[in-house]
């Protein structure tokens, strides 16, 4: 197990340090820790996939950072509570996730095209191996958030 959380650990490991802080949770008086159903973890996941790729394609890359900060932690979530997700489907999004990270670093909306959708790929291979094929993830066509202004905000 120790070996496990390392490797996702390393492998999803957020340079975002301050979500960490702010995202410390509450500690549970009953002393058991509440633990989302996968397919819940998985539909947050669906959001951030989405969210992301509209950040980028509003060129707001300072959202687009924070929503892929977001997508690794839920993918680690579902990594480590989850253990019979094999690791190797999960370590494989390591590099798409690394190539939309200098993608989004660069301000290079080509680049990070082409690594959304190299990392949707990745979600299908999981997918297909865990009998889900039927989840098949794609680049979104429509914004599903009416109420979430995906532009670069003035400061
Ligand atoms: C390591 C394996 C794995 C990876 C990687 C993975 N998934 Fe999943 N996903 C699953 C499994 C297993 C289920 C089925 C969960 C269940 O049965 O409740 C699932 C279910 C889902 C569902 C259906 C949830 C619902 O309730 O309708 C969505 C949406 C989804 N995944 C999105 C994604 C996206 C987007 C990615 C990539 C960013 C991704 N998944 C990556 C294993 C994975």
């Amino acid at each position: 197990m120790i070996r496990r959380g390392w490797i996702i650990g390393v492998v999803l490991a957020s340079s975002v340090v301050s979500l960490a802080t702010a995202q410390s949770p509450n500690t549970r008086s009953s002393g058991d820790a509440y633990v989302p159903r996968l397919g819940d973890i998985m539909n947050l996941i669906q959001v951030r996939h989405a969210k992301l790729w509209f950040a980028g394609q509003a060129k707001n890359w300072d959202l687009a950072a924070y929503e892929l900060a977001q997508l690794r932690q839920s993918l680690s979530d579902a990594a480590i509570f989850y253990s019979g997700l094999p690791v190797t489907n999960v370590t494989t999004l390591g590099q798409p996730l690394q190539s939309i990270s200098d993608a989004i670093a660069a301000k290079d909306g080509r680049r990070f095209a082409s690594a959304v959708t190299e990392l949707s790929s990745g979600c299908n291979a999981c997918h297909a191996t865990m009998d889900r094929g039927y989840v098949a993830i794609r680049i979104p066509t429509e914004k599903p958030f009416g109420n979430q202004d995906f532009r670069p905000q003035g400061r």
